[in-house]
């Protein structure tokens, strides 16, 4: 009876000992992740106070999606709580963020995923798509970012819970932000004519691909493969950017639905007619 016990006893303490080094690998894994240091140039923009440049920046912003993750105001807004996932993630306030960083770590925290201290920003934060914003564009939307009053609001995070620990350690999340960019790839050309076919792959790049795009290395989300683009005419196109309603009144998934109602609504009629012309060219 008391052997019993005692293999019983060993077992339990055994099967205890795997589980601690299991999670205890997993903690340490996922932590080192965040804590991984990464390098790209930083680069000043010369900012404007043209108030059609600030104008434009703000556009820039509602359709790129600053507002829509980082709340009405840009003040912060979480992103994830800990729940399923098993990360708390909070898209921080950019209007302290705009003060806290200069101008060329802003830009490179925009452009490369990489925060003042060498850090990787997550890829919730599409900057693999911002990477692709022309020099002229970048300079409004900063311009108009760090025009704003500071706001009341909420500072960023990103903290593993347990289970988002172990997550990790099965290779269930994405890599860094900044390892989903390699700084020396070319930038898509922003030298076009606008409305033209280029024009539309300028606004593919740099924005839709943020969701419609394997990114070579992990998928983002459901989106499909934008050659579905192709069955659209001008008009469904227009239709689909302007209210979220697809070819065929078919019911697609909400977030197509968000970001058409939140921040394509703010694409002027020849960024509309760009894609057309982008998608018939496919
Ligand atoms: C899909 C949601 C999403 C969109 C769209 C988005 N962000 Fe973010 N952003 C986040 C999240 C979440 C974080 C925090 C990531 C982290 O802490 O690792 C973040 C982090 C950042 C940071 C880095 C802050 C730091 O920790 O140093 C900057 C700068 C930033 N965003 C600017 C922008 C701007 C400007 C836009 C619009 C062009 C934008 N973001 C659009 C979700 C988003
Ligand atoms: C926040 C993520 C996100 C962004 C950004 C985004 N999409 Fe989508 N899109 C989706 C998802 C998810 C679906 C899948 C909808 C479904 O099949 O239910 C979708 C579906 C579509 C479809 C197919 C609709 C159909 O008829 O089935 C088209 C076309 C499309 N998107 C175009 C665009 C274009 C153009 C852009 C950029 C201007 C863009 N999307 C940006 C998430 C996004």
């Amino acid at each position: 009876m008391n052997r019993l016990f005692d293999v019983l006893l060993g077992l339990l303490v055994a099967i205890f000992a795997v589980a601690l080094l299991g999670y205890g690998y997993a903690w340490w894994t996922s932590t080192q992740n965040l804590s991984q240091r990464y390098d790209a140039p930083l680069m000043d923009i010369t900012l404007s106070d043209d108030p059609a440049v600030i104008a434009e920046g703000e556009r820039l912003a509602r359709t790129r999606g600053c507002f829509w993750c980082h709340g009405a105001d840009l003040q912060g807004k979480v992103y994830y709580v800990a729940g399923v996932k098993g990360v708390r993630s909070i898209a921080p306030n950019l209007t302290w963020k705009a003060r806290d960083y200069t101008t060329a770590e802003f830009v490179r925290a925009l452009r490369h995923g990489i925060r003042p201290d060498g850090t990787s920003v997550q890829p919730a934060m599409p900057t693999f798509a911002y990477f692709h914003l022309s020099d002229r564009d970048l300079t409004a939307l900063v311009s108009y970012i760090k025009s704003l009053p500071a706001v009341d609001g909420m500072k960023g995070d990103f903290s593993y819970y347990p289970y988002g620990n172990i997550r990790y350690a099965l290779g269930e999340f994405p890599p860094n932000a900044a390892d989903l960019i390699d700084p020396s790839q070319p930038r898509v050309s922003a030298d076009f004519t606008p409305g033209s076919a280029e024009h539309g792959l300028y606004l593919v790049k740099s924005t839709c691909e943020a969701c419609h795009s394997d990114n070579g290395r992990f998928r983002v989300s459901i989106a499909p493969n934008l050659q579905i683009g192709k069955a659209y005419s001008a008009e469904d196109l227009q239709r689909l950017m302007r209210t979220g309603v697809a070819l065929g009144d078919r019911e697609i998934d909400y977030q197509m639905i968000e970001v058409a109602q939140h921040r394509y609504i703010y694409f002027t009629d020849t960024e509309i007619a760009a894609l057309y012309n982008y998608f018939q060219s496919m």
